[in-house]
Formats: structure tokens, C-alpha cells, sequence
């Protein structure tokens, strides 16, 4: 679906000039990873330069993964706690990860336009799928992100650290911080807050007996 996007030039030639300096990375835009009949979306900001960058997986391979597959690995999501590259044998069950902007953005900051070029990705991942009943957004850019989906005004879903929207009837959005190496280091998302995110979502999904 994305993998030949050259849509946004900025992000195009940011990835061009990427591979030349790391001909082994995978410098394309990231697929989306995951069970396609799942039932939780976890959408998160942008793959990372030496993270999902260069393994092609989202969250794989640098520091902003390693809270989140623990997470889903005590959560019974996967059969590994690690994420580590696209030949370890990770497998996620009834969870998708995917990024609200596919390619990686130079100082990890995408540009508006460029989340919004994208966002045609997105719903696509969103709207297509029969299964998804729980939408889990890692920061305030991937909120915005799902909410431009539904069409929905920002001012009336605002992002909050554990915040719970219905939307369009279907669709629960449930946001946390994202779990970045700088919001894990400074403590603004512990584990224990982004635990209790995944026992919201147990809840919202009926998962009772799979609680750590
Ligand atoms: N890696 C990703 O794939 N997405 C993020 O948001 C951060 C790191």
C-alpha cells in the first residue's frame, strides 16, 4: 500500500540521502506491523532514525520499543517481550502497530503537511479493517492523526494522557504519552501509567483474563 510513496519530497529525499550514509538501513516508508484481524490499533508518531528506520518495523531496534513490547508481551499480545528485527519471530496477536507517518522525518519532527499527506495511509489501515474496535495513539500527534480520520474537530477530543473517546459509534481512541526514551527517562510516562493505559484497554476489549 505505502511502500512506493513519494508523495511528501522533503521526506523522499531525507530517506535518499539516509540510505547513502547507511546503505544496510531500510530507509523506506515503514508497513504497518502486526495481526490483520486485530482488534487494537496502536498508532504511534514516525519511525525512528536507527530504530524502525532501519529494520522496517515500527518501534524496532531503538529505545522507544522496549517499554511498549514489554507491555504487550505481559499483556499476552506477542510471544517475545522484545522487538529486535524482522527475522526474530515476533508475532503480535490481535494487536496492528503503525506510525501516523510511514517515512522517517528528518529530527524526527514531520511536518504538517507531511502528517497530513500521509493520513490517506492511515485511514486506509483504520477504516478497512473489520476487526479494529480499540485505537491505542502514542502522543498528541498520533491522537490529531486518528482524529483527521473520523473528520473529528480537535478542540472537542482533546489529548490527554488517558483520555477515552467513542468515535463514529464503532471506535474507542484511547491515548497515552508516547513512550519515548525522553518521557520513560523523565518519568512524565512510568511503567505503572502505561500499564494501567493497557488495563483500560483489556476492559474496552473484554480481555479479563489476560491481565499480567
Ligand atoms: N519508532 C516508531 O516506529 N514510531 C515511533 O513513534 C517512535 C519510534
Amino acid at each position: 500500500m505505502v511502500f512506493s510513496c513519494t508523495r511528501c519530497s522533503r521526506l523522499t529525499t531525507f530517506l535518499l540521502e539516509t540510505k547513502e550514509h547507511h546503505p544496510d538501513y531500510f530507509c523506506q516508508p515503514v508497513p504497518p506491523f502486526g495481526d490483520d484481524n486485530a482488534q487494537l490499533l496502536i498508532v504511534g508518531l514516525a519511525p525512528g532514525m536507527h530504530g524502525a528506520n532501519r529494520t522496517g518495523r515500527p518501534f524496532t531496534g531503538d529505545y522507544a520499543g522496549i517499554l511498549l513490547y514489554q507491555t504487550l508481551h505481559d499483556f499476552k499480545f506477542c510471544n517475545h517481550s522484545e522487538s529486535i528485527n524482522t527475522k526474530d519471530g515476533l508475532l503480535l496477536q490481535n494487536v496492528k502497530i503503525t506510525n501516523a507517518v510511514k517515512c522517517l522525518p528528518p529530527q524526527n519532527k514531520p511536518l504538517p503537511t507531511e502528517i497530513k499527506e500521509c493520513n490517506r495511509y492511515l485511514a486506509h489501515e483504520i477504516l478497512d479493517s473489520h476487526s479494529l474496535k480499540v485505537i491505542l495513539a502514542l502522543g498528541k500527534i498520533a491522537h490529531d492523526a486518528v482524529l483527521t480520520v473520523f473528520n473529528e474537530k480537535k478542540s472537542v477530543y482533546p489529548f490527554k494522557h488517558g483520555s477515552v473517546y467513542q468515535l463514529k459509534e464503532k471506535y474507542t481512541l484511547i491515548s497515552s504519552y508516547h513512550c519515548s526514551r525522553y518521557n520513560t527517562q523523565t518519568n512524565r510516562l512510568t511503567k505503572d501509567m502505561f500499564y494501567s493505559i493497557f488495563k483500560e484497554i483489556n476492559l474496552l476489549l473484554d480481555r479479563r483474563h489476560e491481565y499480567k
